[in-house]
């Protein structure tokens, strides 16, 4: 079980000191536009490697006309028992760093095996209007929440894609050094696509069986490199890579990019119950495929890791109809997932009022809202064992 117990914001965007103790298994935060909720989750999904749920550049993070610092640190109840994990700007250079015990960790693997949080943002209702890196990012997210090594694997291969453009660009015709580099995009574009197809395949067989209010989606990859690897092994799929951007070299160095690798994969969305491909989705529809998406990958990690991740639903209610709603609310309070849930007003989230805290945010500060679960009075505690 993943439970968090304490959240403590230094100087953390609009938040100067926040102390917050999480009672009930589902938090509603409601609020003003400006008045924290989006700030709050992203602390917590700073709580696992990655830019977090908003993509932050680290220098947006300390508070304005703060000192300059920032810092989130959370108290859960882990697979490991009760555990500190703590990150915040490092002094010394622009990134950001983490504690875990009060101590450096050896890698960010130690952080990633410990926790794992899902998110869904308002950004995500532009997922099929907007170009394939939004997707992308999208997909690389549900990949790396089961698989924590998918980063770095994207990482290195982003890293040789971008050394052979410069390469090419410069018009140096070093054979040895771009057929190293196009070694390293093979190996790692294969890993990667290997990676997201497993995922694909695991979640459409997931949200199959995971039938519920919300409509089931099938995840398409459009990637050659995916299609390759359903009938080919992996060798094989490397040799035709290596070859491909071997042969493609003149072309891409005038096209000042690479056509092949795993940067240019696409990922499509069905709603497999009509056939609608999310595009032709409307607003809400798409918005409810969506939910079905996130709320499956959660089931899939808890089912695959042990433990459900934090759910972070950044105004999750906005386009849905009122019967979306209360089907909405009614999977949070079946899940096992601890679930921190925004929305501009709290009416939206009476009907959760028995089984959930709410509080409203504004001025860097989380105030109780009494029509919901007293963390005082009725709520159960949280166990300390596991
Ligand atoms: N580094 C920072 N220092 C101080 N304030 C910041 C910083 N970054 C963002 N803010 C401010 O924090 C405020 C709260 O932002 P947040 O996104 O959490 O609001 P919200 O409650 O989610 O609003 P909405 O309903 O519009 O989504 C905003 O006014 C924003 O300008
Ligand atoms: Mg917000």
């Amino acid at each position: 079980m993943l439970r968090l117990n304490r959240l403590t914001l230094t100087d953390f965007r609009g938040y100067t000191a926040l102390t917050w103790r999480p009672v009930a298994r589902i938090s509603v935060l409601f609020g003003p536009n400006g008045s924290g909720k989006t700030n709050l989750l992203e602390a917590l999904s700073l709580l696992v490697p990655g830019r977090g749920l908003r993509g932050a550049r680290n220098a947006d993070l300390p508070r304005q006309g703060g000192p300059g610092g920032w810092a989130v640190n959370a108290r859960l109840h882990t697979q490991d028992g009760e555990t500190s994990i703590g990150t915040g700007a490092d002094p010394e250079a622009d990134r950001r760093v983490f504690r875990l015990d009060g101590a450096a960790p050896r890698n960010q693997a130690d952080i990633a095996r410990l926790v794992a949080a899902v998110w869904l943002t308002p950004q995500m209702d532009r997922l099929f209007q907007e170009g394939l890196a939004g997707r992308r990012r999208f997909l690389d997210r549900l990949v790396w929440a089961l698989e924590p090594g998918h980063a770095r694997e994207m990482a290195s291969h982003d890293t040789a894609v971008g050394s052979r453009n410069r390469l090419l660009a410069e018009g140096r015709q070093d054979r040895a050094w771009l057929a190293g580099l196009e070694d390293a995009i093979a190996r790692h574009a294969v890993a990667a696509s290997a990676a997201r197809l497993s995922l694909a395949t695991r979640l459409n067989a997931h949200i199959q069986t995971a039938a519920g209010a919300f409509p089931a989606a099938r995840i398409d990859l459009a990637c050659p490199i995916a299609e390759r690897l359903a009938t080919e092994p992996a060798l094989a799929v490397e040799d035709w890579l290596r070859a491909g951007l071997e042969a493609n070299r003149a072309r891409d160095a005038a096209a000042g990019t690479s056509a092949l690798g795993a940067h240019r994969t696409d990922m499509w969305l069905t709603d497999v119950t009509t056939g609608t491909p999310a595009a032709l989705a409307s607003t809400g529809q798409q918005k409810a495929l969506l939910i079905g998406v996130i709320l499956a990958h959660s089931g899939l990690i808890a089912s695959a890791r042990g433990f459900a991740p934090l759910l972070l639903l950044d105004e999750p209610a906005v386009h849905l109809d009122a019967d979306r709603r209360a089907a909405l609310w009614s999977v949070l309070t079946s899940l096992p997932a601890q679930t921190i849930v925004t929305g501009t007003d709290a009416d939206i989230f009476l009907p959760l009022a028995g089984q959930a805290e709410a509080f409203a945010t504004g001025g860097g500060a989380l105030h109780p809202d009494g029509r919901f679960i007293r963390p005082e009075a009725e709520a159960t505690p949280v166990p300390a064992a596991r």
